[in-house]
């Protein structure tokens, strides 16, 4: 009998996205604003991780510097992003321009803006699809697009649009939010991308329609075995999709570990702020109680603990710099008191 044997260092599996000391600052009339500060984690091959905080917390600026599209007066400062075995930061333009079409995606939290209101739906996948597909694009010069166009065709249907060949005619506007969104998910998946960076997908929408997108990025992420990252300011909808959460708040991340153990026993005075401000499916009358003040502001800002102006439980060891208490990735937190309390 063959006994199988353990998985050797070498072999074990590697992230396919592995950021290390992200620093994002914007140039600003009143001094530089750090928008990304020292920001490291991992995203595992098929893994969904989720990315958590209120508006203001850095999270689309982080994973448009992972892009590669943050642009002056702002400028990556500091940090190593790897993606799939290569160095993004030391990439061409044109290589860059290559990984985010065709193996990285992102959709943008606001979709009528993403979208080119001049272009039909039809014109702006073709686009897509014939800049990443070197088959179908060979197949193009030869003056046959049918076979673009098909997938074009696919595309809209897999997102679940109804009749979809004929709204491929039609532009942006003449879609519901609902619709958008799934049309920018859509073109993000029409270069079927290793990666889905997906940026508030659902926060324009109401309730319903929120988890009929919802429902679809989940069920095309299994389908086609794409990693993720979910960024959402709303704890419940990682809550559903995600393995991994990652909090941020104000530019750093503040707590980080396995769902369950994220809703089940938060360990950072925001992160628990941020799960009684949200509503419980299965308790709505219990009141959610939103956390007093404002994310501050970034510029200047003061080495100390961020949430201290907000935080019931601060100290005066709290003004000074606060680390992230692991060096682990899979589970950290920046606060002091958190070492206490994961004993008691
Ligand atoms: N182009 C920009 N110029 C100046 N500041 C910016 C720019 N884009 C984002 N910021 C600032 O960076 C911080 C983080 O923004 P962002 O990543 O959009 O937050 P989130 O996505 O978590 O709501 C905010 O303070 C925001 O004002
Ligand atoms: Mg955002």
């Amino acid at each position: 009998m063959q006994v199988s044997q353990p998985a050797s260092a070498t072999e074990r599996q590697q992230p396919i996205l592995s950021i290390r000391g992200l620093c994002t600052e914007f140039a600003t009339p009143a001094g530089v604003l750090r928008a990304v500060q020292d920001l490291s984690l991992d995203v595992m091959p098929g893994e969904c991780v989720g990315i958590v905080g209120e508006s203001g917390s850095g999270k689309s600026v982080s994973f448009a510097s992972v892009m590669g599209l943050i642009k002056p007066p702002g400028r990556v400062a500091a940090g190593e992003i790897v993606f799939a075995g290569m160095d993004l930061r030391k990439l061409s333009t044109q290589d860059m321009r290559a990984v985010r079409g065709k193996r990285m995606a992102m959709t943008m939290q606001d979709a009528l803006t993403a979208l080119n209101p001049s272009m039909t739906v039809e014109q702006q996948l073709l686009e897509v699809i014939l800049a990443h597909d070197e088959d179908i694009v060979q197949s193009a010069r030869w003056g046959k697009n049918a076979k673009a166009y098909k997938r074009a065709v696919e595309m809209l249907e897999l997102v679940g649009i109804p009749s979809a060949a004929k709204r491929l005619r039609d532009y942006p506007h003449q879609f519901s939010g609902g619709m958008r969104q799934r049309i920018m998910i859509a073109i993000a998946l029409a270069c079927k991308p290793d990666l889905l960076i997906a940026d508030e997908p659902t926060t324009a929408l109401d309730v319903t329609i929120q988890a009929q997108v919802l429902e679809l990025i989940g069920s095309l992420r299994r389908e086609l075995g794409m990693s993720m990252v979910l960024i959402t300011h709303d704890l419940s909808v990682v809550a559903e999709q995600c393995d991994r959460v990652v909090v941020m708040y104000a530019g750093q991340v503040v707590e980080s570990g396995p769902t369950s153990e994220i809703i089940g026993q938060a360990l950072h005075p925001y992160t628990r702020g941020l799960l009684a401000a949200t509503p419980r499916v299965e308790d709505l009358a219990m009141p959610v109680r939103p956390i007093a003040g404002t994310v501050p502001s970034l510029i200047n800002f003061p080495r100390q603990c961020h949430f201290y102006s907000r935080c019931q439980q601060r100290a005066d060891a709290c003004l000074s710099e606060i680390a992230l208490s692991e060096p682990d990735v899979w589970r950290q937190v920046r606060c002091i008191r958190s070492e206490k309390e994961r004993c008691a």
